[in-house]
């Protein structure tokens, strides 16, 4: 089979596409990716001569360019997307053009070509914030609050749109907060690592007491494969971690791997509307797909804690880029 993989340069993108890869034999995949300030090469270096890999660069927006990437191509998984909550903050225009308008065009190619199976990859976000009670099931209401959760709200419902309007095979995953190798150095978990390898302090937003639900990515990718081949058309699945903690517990787990102190945390003033609690009820994909998240928080943080170190190459210079453009991007 044929995937086209768009946004296949990014953090999740990257890891779907070599998990894809060498599970199964049989699977072409194009990555489709506009190699974004988030999108970059490194991330795929070890496996861009494969046979069964073709890169287009391109954006999800330019329908002649989709053209050329989905040839022959019978299932998508969409992954391309403006990403950064504080970036969004910043400057919405980006997340509409790409989050709403991209995947309004890429949806009606999917069309046009026939496609089998378009699996749109969504976000816990799109449900809004939880007290310190509750889980979001997959038919709770669409409670966004900033504007990149708004874009991809909006993105959902187009793609639902497209099921029941068009017929168009869809099928929605809504992740919880990945981690994990190739992350980019603006988000949480990757910027406190790199932070302390550098011997800097570690931002930390109000108190650190948000609750975020944490999934390893290859946990997630494993997730989205069963989506593409079993999941039902027409139906969102909640991907949860079921590991929430909060943001100052991630801290103390990172501090002790890497035998530091609390001295090397520094509150931050908090960002605007954050978030209180993200969590995900996770009986649908259970029960129909028999997932179930496999790595435990001290055992994927460990690995990604030792991949950071081991991979300076991969992250100093993203992170010169990050200081040069010198703005606090620093959580989901
Ligand atoms: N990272 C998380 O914790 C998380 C959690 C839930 C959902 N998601 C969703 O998963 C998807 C992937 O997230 P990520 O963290 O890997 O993102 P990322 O920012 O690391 O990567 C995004 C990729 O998309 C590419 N891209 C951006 N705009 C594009 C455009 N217009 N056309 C083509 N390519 C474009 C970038 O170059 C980059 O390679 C996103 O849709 C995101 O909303 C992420």
């Amino acid at each position: 089979m044929k995937i086209l993989v768009t946004g296949g340069y990014g953090f999740i993108g990257s890891n779907f596409i070599r998990y894809m890869l060498n599970k199964h034999p049989d699977v072409e995949i194009v990555n489709l990716d506009a190699l974004t300030y988030a999108g970059n090469i490194e991330n795929l270096k070890d496996i861009e001569n494969e046979a069964r890999y073709r890169f287009v660069h391109g954006r999800v927006e330019d329908a002649e360019r989709l053209e050329e990437a989905l040839e022959g191509v019978e299932a998508v998984v969409h992954f391309a997307a403006e990403s950064h909550v504080d970036r969004s903050i910043l400057d919405a225009a980006p997340f509409i053009k790409t989050n709403v308008m991209g995947t309004q065009v890429l949806l009606n190619s999917a069309l046009k070509h026939g496609i089998k199976k378009f699996v749109h990859i969504s976000t816990d976000e799109v449900y809004g914030a939880l007290g310190e009670e509750g889980l979001f099931k997959e038919t709770d209401p669409f409670r966004p609050r900033s504007p990149y959760s708004a874009s991809k709200a909006a993105a959902d419902l187009l793609v639902q749109s497209y099921f029941t309007t068009y017929g168009l095979p869809v099928c929605i995953a809504r992740p919880s907060n990945n981690y994990g190798p190739y992350q980019f150095p603006e988000k949480l978990i990757p910027l406190m690592i790199t932070n302390l390898i550098e011997g800097k302090k570690v931002p930390v937003y109000g108190q650190g007491l948000n609750v975020r639900d944490w999934l390893f990515v290859e946990d997630n990718c494993r997730a989205i494969d069963l989506i593409l081949e079993r999941g039902k058309p027409g139906e969102a699945y909640n991907i949860g971690g079921k590991c929430e903690k909060h943001n100052i517990e991630v801290v103390r787990e990172v501090l002790k791997i890497m035998g530091q102190s609390e001295e090397m945390v520094e509150f931050v003033p908090d960002r605007p509307g954050h978030d209180f609690r993200y969590a995900l009820d996770n009986t649908k994909i259970e029960s129909e797909l028999g997932w179930n998240p496999a790595t435990s928080f001290e055992e994927g943080i460990r690995r990604t804690v030792e991949w950071y170190m081991n991979n300076s190459h991969w992250w100093k210079p993203l992170k010169e880029r990050l200081q040069k453009e010198s703005k606090g991007f620093w959580s989901k």
